[in-house]
């Protein structure tokens, strides 16, 4: 570990996510709450994801005996201690000082999973340092956002991989970022001292001089997206295995894995980029059914509480990915705090799949939801 993060105690009183959240908005000053916590547009997708889970019931089961019962998982080939992972967020300084470094310390701690952001406000290296020492940590992977410049994409590929990241996440939802109404209306802007730090040396895009006819979208932002060919390049300069993350689509993801991705993320961003598009839990049945049983399908959005971590295995997830609630942990209490939401959230889990007569992940079925 390159760097202890402080030993904050949890605030009483905080028993919950739920919880956490709430008292993180004392905790955030108004540009870093609208950008943490904020959805795109009227937040109508944000909403959704919360609310589907909620909407969907669970059947006990009762007398089964369930000693040696354990959460474990097996995910691209590791075992994992529980099938929590904690999401790419960007610029978590903004939340604490300790930033990503806690997160991973944390993660490592609770045996949980760390995809960091291409946007992280620390140096990938010192990430990857502080957690692949830890006997006890979960997978460590590398979110990748492709830049317009595509030997430097190449470039961060090989960093990664040299620091010893095990899997790239390409997020494929936001080749525009989202309406983000209420990071327009604070203003949002990032403070002194924080910046996408492992993508300093990026040489700005080419100026595009665009006639009144023509299109910012169109004409000058999309010209550089990522396309299926990007993904087959992608595999070309990469040994690690590729997810991708944000796909929404049944056919999109049979595409996915034609093309050679090794996982699917399941995921809106969080409700961030395009708004009224369905909950993940709506859409998840259906890429596990596009995808058949052997590909690793994951899901993020909304999920607040061990109910919802079993709801997603129900519904045909092998793990799930928190972003929001772990960083409202770090805002209340540095690493201890992230600690403290992947412990609640596994504890939970464990009550709910005991009262589910659930011994293992392996028992959790589409019976386990009541219809
Ligand atoms: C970045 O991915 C964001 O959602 O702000």
């Amino acid at each position: 570990m390159s760097r202890i993060p402080a030993v904050e105690a949890i605030p009483t009183g905080i028993v919950s996510l739920a919880d956490h959240e709430q008292h993180a908005r004392s905790r955030l000053d108004d540009n870093a709450w609208a950008y943490f916590s904020g959805g795109a547009a009227d937040e109508i997708t944000l909403r959704a994801n919360r609310e589907a889970w909620d909407n969907i019931l669970l059947s006990t089961r009762v007398l089964r005996r369930l000693v040696g019962g354990h959460t474990r998982v097996q995910l691209l080939g590791r075992t994992l201690a529980h099938p929590v992972l904690l999401a790419p967020v960007a610029f978590q300084r903004m939340a604490h000082a300790d930033g990503e470094i806690a997160s991973a310390y944390a993660a490592a701690m609770q045996g949980a999973g760390l995809v960091l952001s291409s946007q992280s406000s620390m140096p990938l290296e010192q990430i990857a340092q502080a957690m692949l020492g830890e006997a006890t940590r979960g997978p460590l992977w590398f979110q990748l956002y492709f830049q317009h410049d595509r030997g430097f994409t190449r470039e961060l590929v090989q960093r990664a991989e040299a620091a010893g990241y095990e899997a790239l996440v390409v997020t494929v939802d936001a080749p525009s970022s989202g309406v983000r109404d209420r990071e327009r209306r604070v203003g949002f802007k990032l403070p002194e001292g924080i910046s996408a730090v492992n993508l300093a040396g990026l040489p700005p895009p080419k100026p595009v001089t665009l006639a009144p006819h023509q299109s910012r979208m169109f004409d000058a932002l999309l010209t550089s997206a990522p396309t299926w060919a990007d993904i087959e390049w992608l595999k070309g300069v990469t040994r690690l295995p590729i997810l991708l993350k944000g796909v929404m689509h049944q056919d999109d993801a049979r595409f996915a894995v034609v093309n050679g991705a090794d996982g699917i993320i399941v995921s809106n961003h969080g409700g961030r980029t395009l708004d009224t598009t369905p909950a993940t839990a709506r859409v998840l049945p259906c890429i596990r059914e596009a995808v058949g049983k052997e590909c690793p399908v994951l899901v993020d959005g909304g999920i607040r509480r061990g109910t919802d971590v079993l709801k997603a295995i129900a519904l045909g997830a092998s793990a799930v990915l928190i972003g929001r609630p772990y960083v409202y942990g770090l805002a209340n209490a540095g690493a201890m705090g992230v600690s403290h939401v992947l412990r609640l959230l596994r504890d939970e889990l464990e009550i709910a799949m005991a009262l589910c007569g659930c011994a293992t992940l392996a028992d959790i079925s589409a019976d386990t939801l009541f219809n």
